[in-house]
């Protein structure tokens, strides 16, 4: 087997750039990185993969007078760049290392190699599908015939540019992790940031003139003189520090609700349930909580008694950029002048439907709608009218699909609903493939499609589907098509939020259909339904002699505001890193959240499902069984503090790291009065009646 370690490296980094080439002791880190890499005993080439940029040459330049070869490719298809530098080199397996790892251990990629060798039933094996090595000495390797297949199959930008994430996340391929031992995950010997590079230097300069020295020696080092470490411990600290410097934070002081009681008392004559959807009603908030909102603005919102608050939940999760974000706002104000609504369609449908379809992988038609409901509700009329089978199945234990019968019908809530419609649907555990196919055995030929999120805020941690949720919907998509259902992703909430568009694509998922709607038009009403075209094309009128299908055909659905600003969203996520940064900000809240809940000894009766695009809050009471009125105690504490919580946070691109630094503050003094409840109940200290859950039989 011939072994050809391609290193990936580039004069450009957003953080450090030419850092590749920046000289420890005199020598510049690649040379340093490869001549450690070349004491392997079994890799028998090694290639830098560079791109073509011109800035690369002098690097490139620099590797071969070294006397390495070079391979210069794509800049951003870094996937592409591999696959062509392999095919050149001609090799059976490559090893990757990347340019931020100049201590890459050559005994350790040796380890790795053999061991893949020796298995020799695997496409995959790296040290990082479940670190327990120190970040830095990061070692893939993989079969050509698995590069090639990525290369040939990817689709989405991302897969592209992280070169193995494709054969990562595709069930295709056999994949087995190196561990070690002991965890040594956290520690960070990669060269990102500075501070990094500087510690790597520490590294070397005890070491020099020895280049090559193993990463257990450097691990006796830093157990030995932590000082040369702890430059960069302080990126992994700032958020430390940060939670020190959480006590000069001030908080908003909010009592005054007057102006809100006045407007509880009378809205719920004037409008059932008080507001549009209940999951904002009354019943969903302490008692000492705003009623309405004023207005908005970023990250942030006003009370009608002019109570400042952050934001949490960001219009049901459907501000994805912040409220009032002037670029869609510019787009929507240039429409509105231009008059919204017309006899016949507007010409922006054409590009909104070109775009948004660009992003949907495999789809190629879609239908608007003004709200989600509407979309899944047509989805699951396709689905029957393209089968011809009238059940259609979807998680019992998920929240919420739609208003309509065929979802509300089979909830508690399901009055004025004939049971006619609702036994027409049928329910399975989420994430459990075993239930999906029992329900498929037990009802054979007649499921008409399978609706799901793709996944929910514990999915591939607490979750059924273990650790790999695209291994499950792959399957259970594998499986319905098997018995001859259609498979919907619903991504309503994950859509622009757990990658863009959503998890369908960052799984490189092929369902039938994909419903869209919260946060694609950053809160202006505009949802979508995207599909493949056999299916999608039973709602049109060029099939002359065909039946016609009433798919989805409102006065509101192709409002010319909504697309323009649906068509400035999708602009805004290309131009910006808003998902890393939605990400990011998950991520730190997250990190602060779960040091605070250790430090005060609250981990047990307050717990964060750390999902980076939607931390979620348990919270408990003093047997840790989990408790609406401690929930509803909490976020009365917090809403006092200016944070309107209800126990979930969903980061947007307005969330600034103050903001995060906001919520910690509030969260920690929050503890105040949630640990005096633990020991004398929440009825002592919840002013009103805790929250209660939307779908209940009785009022
Ligand atoms: C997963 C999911 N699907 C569909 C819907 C319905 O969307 P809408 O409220 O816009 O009708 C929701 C709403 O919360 C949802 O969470």
């Amino acid at each position: 087997m011939r072994i050809v370690a391609l290193v990936q490296a580039r004069m450009s980094s957003s953080r450090l750039p030419g850092k590749v080439m920046m000289r420890i002791n005199g020598i510049p880190m690649i040379e340093l990185l490869l001549s450690r890499l070349s004491k392997s005993t079994l890799i028998d080439q090694i290639v830098l993969a560079t791109s073509n940029d011109t800035s690369n040459f002098p690097l490139s330049s620099f590797v071969k007078e070294l006397g390495f070869s070079v391979f210069e490719g794509s800049e951003n298809d870094v996937l592409e760049r591999f696959y062509h530098a392999a095919s050149l080199f001609a090799a059976d397996a490559v090893v990757r290392i990347t340019g931020d790892c100049p201590l890459v251990d050559p005994e350790l990629v040796d380890e790795l190699i053999r061991e893949f060798i020796r298995r020799n039933d695997v496409d995959y094996m790296s040290n990082t599908l479940t670190p327990s090595f120190p970040d830095g000495l990061d070692i893939e390797i993989f079969t050509f015939q698995a590069l090639k297949y990525a290369a040939e199959n990817s689709i989405s930008a991302y897969d592209k540019e992280h070169v193995t994430q494709f054969i990562i996340k595709s069930s295709l391929f056999r994949k087995e992790n190196l561990s070690y031992d002991s965890d040594y995950a956290t520690e960070r010997w990669t060269v990102d940031q500075l501070e990094d590079f500087q510690v790597i230097e520490n590294v070397f300069n005890y070491f020099l003139p020895e280049r090559v020295f193993s990463w257990l020696e450097i691990l006796k080092l830093r157990n030995e003189q932590p000082n040369l470490f702890n430059l960069n411990q302080k990126i992994l600290r700032n958020e430390g520090s940060m939670l020190g410097k959480l006590k000069e934070i001030v908080l908003r002081n909010v009592r005054d609700f007057s102006e809100s009681d006045k407007y509880r008392a009378q809205i719920h004559s004037l409008i059932p349930g008080g507001a549009h959807t209940y999951s904002k009603g009354d019943d969903q908030f302490p008692k000492l909580s705003p009623a309405a909102i004023d207005y908005g603005n970023g990250s942030h919102v006003w009370d009608i008694d002019g109570n400042e608050y952050l934001d949490c939940s960001m219009g049901l999760t459907s501000v994805s950029l912040g409220h009032a974000y002037k670029p869609v706002l510019d787009a929507v104000k240039q429409e509105l002048d231009r008059g919204v609504n017309f006899q016949r369609p507007s010409v922006l449908e054409r590009k909104m439907a070109e775009k948004f379809l660009n992003l949907v992988p495999g789809h190629t038609m879609m239908k608007f709608a003004k709200n989600g409901s509407i979309v899944t509700t047509a989805a699951v009329k396709l689905a029957r009218a393209k089968t011809g089978r009238n059940l259609v199945a979807f998680p019992g234990d998920h929240p919420f699909y739609s208003y309509d019968d065929w979802f509300i019908g089979k909830t508690t809530c399901n009055k004025g609903i004939p049971s006619v419609f609702s036994d027409l649907s049928v329910t399975f555990k989420s994430c459990d493939i075993s239930s999906l196919r029992e329900l498929f055995n037990k009802y054979p030929g007649q499921i008409a499609c399978v609706i799901t999120e793709p996944e929910r805020s514990v999915c591939g941690r607490d979750c059924a589907c273990g650790r790999n949720v695209e291994e499950y919907l792959r399957e259970a998509i594998e499986l319905s098509h098997a018995n001859g259902a259609l498979f919907i992703i619903d991504e309503m909430i994950t859509g622009f939020k757990t990658g863009f568009p959503g998890s369908s694509s960052k799984y490189n998922l092929f369902p039938d259909m994909i419903t869209w709607g919260k946060g694609i038009a950053n809160g202006f009403s505009f949802c979508a339904l995207t599909g493949t075209k056999d299916v999608m094309e039973l709602g049109g009128i060029t099939r002359i002699g065909e039946e016609k299908l009433f798919l989805i055909s409102t006065t509101h659905g192709g409002e010319t505001h909504g697309m323009a600003a649906a068509i400035a969203t999708i602009d805004e996520f290309k131009k910006h890193k808003v998902i890393d940064h939605i990400h990011s900000s998950g991520t730190k809240l997250i990190a602060f959240c779960g040091e605070l809940l250790r430090k005060h000894n609250m981990n047990k009766y307050i717990q964060v499902v750390p999902c980076e695009w939607m931390p979620t809050f348990i919270f408990k009471n003093k047997k840790e069984e989990v408790s609406a009125g401690m929930r509803t105690l909490f976020m009365q504490e917090m809403i006092k503090r200016g944070v309107l919580f209800q126990g979930i946070f969903i980061p947007c691109f307005s969330h600034t790291d103050e903001d995060i630094g906001y919520f910690a503050r509030a969260f920690e003094e929050s503890f105040e009065l949630y640990k005096k409840a633990l020991s004398d109940g929440y009825e002592n200290y919840l002013v009103g009646e805790p929250a209660k859950p939307v779908f209940r039989k009785i009022i």
